[in-house]
């Protein structure tokens, strides 16, 4: 979603801005501009489009002299993505301007109310109304003019605020949409995300909801809703700037995929002891764990689908109860929590907003909420009651792999360790999986090796009109998986189904040559869907098995055979997910589509 950065210090701000946005181009755009205060006046320059384009309009910053500034790359939700929508938005005078990531949900009332007092609104956005309202409110003290706002606005934001009458000055606020700050010797620095700020500072600041930071060029001041200053400590960023560049792959995704098998094997080896798992942050006693009646597991998209695979395995492993929900469904029905009933929530950016909300909404309602998350210190982690991250690393690409990789591992660790402690499972077993679990990583590597296979495969489906994932138990957790995965970055249109129900209706939609990718990883279940296979195949489909290796049989019956190496009945969504994974991505490599940053798509979702 909309990505925001502003600079004010000793240097140009321009190329400070530009870069930061590069840098947070992954989270998807449709349209960018800044605004530099060049000593006199402010001058913003904006427009629709690749951050490319406002690159070349300003000259790599060059024509917007200044060094203070706020910057944009906009994902439309209110108004097309034209210039006049893309943000920064100037008040009348033009002595305001605003940058905004969020929605502005009581934007129409506040809107009629500025008509009447004469406001005049050049676009379509709801971001502009910050702009007027703070000049409504500003009567020479930004500080006072900004927290009415807050008090006014319902709503999330993330805000970068210029005053052209304190030059020496840069605002940002922030409820409910990601937001960092940082400090060096030249300068300090706000935006939505450390990769942007990472090459300035290592020790950066996490705004939290209703905080206003004023930025000089040579210090920070944080004051909460009240004008009152507030104490804040930095946080330590340990990764890369190398972390989030593309390391010799042509596409993140493809880097991320290659590093899939360390992080898995760092996931697991943050929670192991010797031959144990140590969960620490659980926070829940061996009683509490032995008494659970339930379990709700509740993320969206590609978490969502790594819950549905934990339902299929801690009901069976631990004989616990489970109930997956998409955020954006669970928020809105009323779920029926008992107190002390444990949710986990799942998100790679820890910023989703349904996912979020689900969360507080848990809470409320006296749950323990444990968050499996990828960044460290976002939103998400830092509301859960407990936080078990994953060690993925920054992901970049859109398209999530290695975090849906290291949430599995993360939640094979939990099922585990739950039916250790409720007695589901015997040592033997205990032991046998962890073996199985250190051996995820090499097996991983293999499958990677293999890919130029799945890509000679992809290529022949470049035209296809359309695709089906089928699968029973686990083996359809991973078809809704590799589905999306293909709709998000091919544009083809794909399903999956749950191989039992294709008689109840979608088998009307295979055709002579329709690609059917069939998964049988779950020995119970293989002759159930070979007998899904022969149907499909009876009307025309042309079938790809993904199956253990071992089953040689399966040639008899699929057109196209991948096998997995053998892992347990648990743990084959690490193994099945890296060809249909690599499937998606040599597909949309293959219509040369921008596979990192797939058009109408957002990496953080952080509106609802
Ligand atoms: C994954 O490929 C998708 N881009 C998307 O479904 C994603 O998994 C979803 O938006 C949830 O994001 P989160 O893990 O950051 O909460």
């Amino acid at each position: 979603m909309c990505g925001i950065v502003g600079y004010i210090g000793k240097r140009q701000a321009a190329p400070i801005l530009l870069d930061g946005l590069d840098k947070l181009e992954y989270r998807g755009y449709d349209s960018a501009g800044l605004a530099v205060f060049d000593g006199t006046r402010i001058n913003i320059v904006k427009t629709a489009g690749r951050l490319k384009a406002l690159e070349e309009l300003t000259h790599d910053g060059q024509t917007v002299p200044g060094t203070s500034g706020i910057g944009h790359t906009r994902w439309a939700t209110h108004g097309q993505p034209t210039d006049i929508n893309a943000h920064p938005h100037f008040n009348k005078d033009e002595t305001i301007a605003v940058v905004h990531n969020g929605i502005i949900e009581n934007y129409r009332k506040i809107k009629e109310k500025l008509v009447r007092k004469g406001y005049e609104f050049r676009s379509e956005t709801d971001t502009e109304v910050l702009a007027h309202l703070t000049d409504y409110y500003y009567k020479g003290n930004p500080l006072e003019a900004i927290t009415k706002v807050m008090h006014r606005v319902e709503g999330s934001y993330a805000l970068g605020i210029l005053f052209s009458d304190h030059p020496d000055t840069l605002y940002a606020v922030r409820k409910d949409s990601p937001l960092v700050v940082g400090q060096n010797d030249e300068g300090c620095f706000i935006a939505s995300d450390v990769p942007a700020i990472l090459k300035y500072t290592r020790d950066v600041y996490f705004i939290e909801n209703q905080e206003v930071v004023m930025l000089k060029e040579d210090r920070l001041t944080f004051y909460n809703v009240d004008e009152e200053e507030i104490p804040k400590e930095s946080t330590h960023i340990d990764w890369d700037v190398e972390a989030v560049q593309k390391g010799g792959y042509e596409h993140f995704m493809m880097k991320e995929m290659h590093e899939q098998p360390k992080a898995v094997r760092e996931t697991y080896e943050k929670h192991l002891c010797g031959d144990r798992i140590v969960l620490d942050e659980l926070k829940l006693s061996e009683e509490e764990i032995r008494d659970l009646k339930r379990i709700h597991i509740v993320a969206c998209g590609t978490a969502y689908h790594a819950g549905v695979a934990a339902k299929y395995i801690i009901e069976r492993m631990a004989r616990l109860r489970v109930e997956v929900d998409m955020a954006s469904e669970f928020r809105y029905r009323n779920p029926i929590i008992e107190k002390g009933e444990l949710v986990i929530v799942i998100s790679q950016s820890g910023e989703t907003a349904d996912t979020l909300q689900a969360l507080r909404n848990s809470r409320e309602k006296g749950a323990t909420v444990l968050a499996i998350v990828n960044v460290v210190g976002s939103s998400i982690a830092r509301e859960a009651d407990s936080v078990m991250y994953t060690w993925a690393g920054p992901e970049i690409a859109v398209a999530s792999t290695k975090a849906y990789s290291a949430q599995l591992i993360a939640l094979y660790l939990i099922a585990m360790y739950f039916s250790d402690i409720r007695g589901t499972i015997d040592g033997k077993e205990y032991q046998q999986l962890l073996r199985d679990l250190k051996k995820l990583p090499e097996q991983i590597e293999m499958l990677l090796s293999n890919k130029e296979r799945i890509q000679r495969f992809a290529n022949r489906y470049l035209a296809a009109k359309s695709i089906f994932f089928i699968g029973r138990g686990l083996d359809y957790s991973l078809s809704m998986e590799g589905s999306l995965k293909l709709k998000e970055i091919s544009y083809l249109h794909s399903e999956a189904y749950a191989a039992g129900e294709l008689k109840h209706g979608p088998i009307s939609l295979i055709e002579e040559g329709t690609l059917v990718m069939a998964a049988l990883t779950q020995e119970d279940l293989y002759a159930k869907t070979v007998s899904n296979i022969v149907e499909v195949k009876s009307r025309g489909a042309f079938v790809l098995a993904l199956t253990n290796a071992g089953h040689p049989d399966i040639e008899k019956v699929a057109d196209y055979v991948i096998y997995i190496p053998l892992t347990n009945r648990y743990f084959t969504n690490s193994l099945a997910i890296i060809p249909l994974h690599l499937f998606a991505y040599y597909v949309s490599v293959g219509k040369g589509n921008d596979v990192d940053k797939p058009r109408n798509l957002a990496k953080s979702v952080t509106v609802e």
